[in-house]
């Protein structure tokens, strides 16, 4: 029920936040970032991998790691997102492409564009967004589509450097800086990582994600798998996908 809420929000965000932010010429699609998006460019990924059926590798592992596209492999997470976007919220919508190096965000959204020409979805506008994301500005971002804020943000598989220093107050500034990003969208973003304790201290895990302060659980996404440059494909099986609420709007102010 509350992701059925939250996809309704998302299309009743597309097609009336302009009205609501004054611009009657806003872009009446979908608006999506994809934070991290360029899974290190064009650095050489290794297409040799073996893939042999264990229980650990679910069928979306399989999916994501021999699809016959361009950098099939290293790209099958971001055009499933693509596919699952125009699937849940129409045709029309502009994908922005990001990561924090200009080559990168640049190659990765031109894959994306050849694979959105192949599958017809002309309607979709793809463009990089080069930026350290903690610094992105929607308003900046989506000036020329007469909007201040993404209906949807995801970060999938980030580096795990992100909680290298476990300490409460480092574990702190990393959930600010989430929250920033949660700030990039109307409602909030979701984060999809991974369970193991290598990747996020054992402590968040335990004081926050699993009493659902601050991350809220969600199957509004699945989790999915990471094909790293060696070609190891970590399991989607091992993934989790959290929601991060945005900071709450002043209404009053807004319709000031
Ligand atoms: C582990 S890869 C994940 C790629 C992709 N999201 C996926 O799931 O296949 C992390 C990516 O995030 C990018 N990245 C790391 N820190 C970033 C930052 N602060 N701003 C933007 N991109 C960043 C890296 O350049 C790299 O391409």
């Amino acid at each position: 029920m509350k992701t059925f809420i939250r996809s309704a929000g998302l299309v009743f965000f597309a097609l009336f936040a302009g009205i609501l932010q004054g611009n009657e010429n806003a872009f009446e699609g979908w608006t999506h970032l994809e934070l991290g998006a360029a899974n290190y460019g064009q650095r050489k990924h290794n297409r040799e991998w073996s893939l042999k059926k264990s229980s650990h590798l679910t069928d979306m592992d399989f999916y994501i790691a021999q699809l016959d596209y361009d950098n099939w492999g290293q790209y099958g997470v971001l055009y499933w997102t693509l596919d699952e976007l125009v699937e849940r919220y129409g045709e029309k919508g502009v994908f922005h492409v990001n990561d924090c190096r200009e080559q990168l965000s640049n190659y990765t959204a031109r894959m994306l564009k050849k694979y959105a020409a192949k599958k017809g979805y002309s309607e979709v506008i793809i463009e990089p967004i080069t930026a350290d994301f903690f610094q992105i500005d929607p308003v900046q971002t989506l000036i020329k589509f007469g909007r201040e804020r993404y209906d949807s943000v995801h970060l999938k598989n980030p580096e795990p450097s992100l909680y290298r220093k476990t300490a409460p107050a480092e574990r702190a500034k990393t959930r600010r800086l989430f929250q920033k990003l949660a700030d990039l969208s109307y409602d909030g973003f979701f984060l999809f990582y991974y369970r193991f304790d290598s990747y996020t201290p054992k402590a968040e895990i335990e004081e926050y994600i699993n009493k659902g302060i601050f991350y809220q659980e969600t199957d509004e996404w699945e989790p999915v798998p990471y094909v790293s440059t060696n070609g190891h494909v970590t399991s989607q099986s091992l993934g989790k996908v959290v929601f991060i609420q945005s900071t709450p709007q002043d209404s009053d102010a807004d319709q000031e």
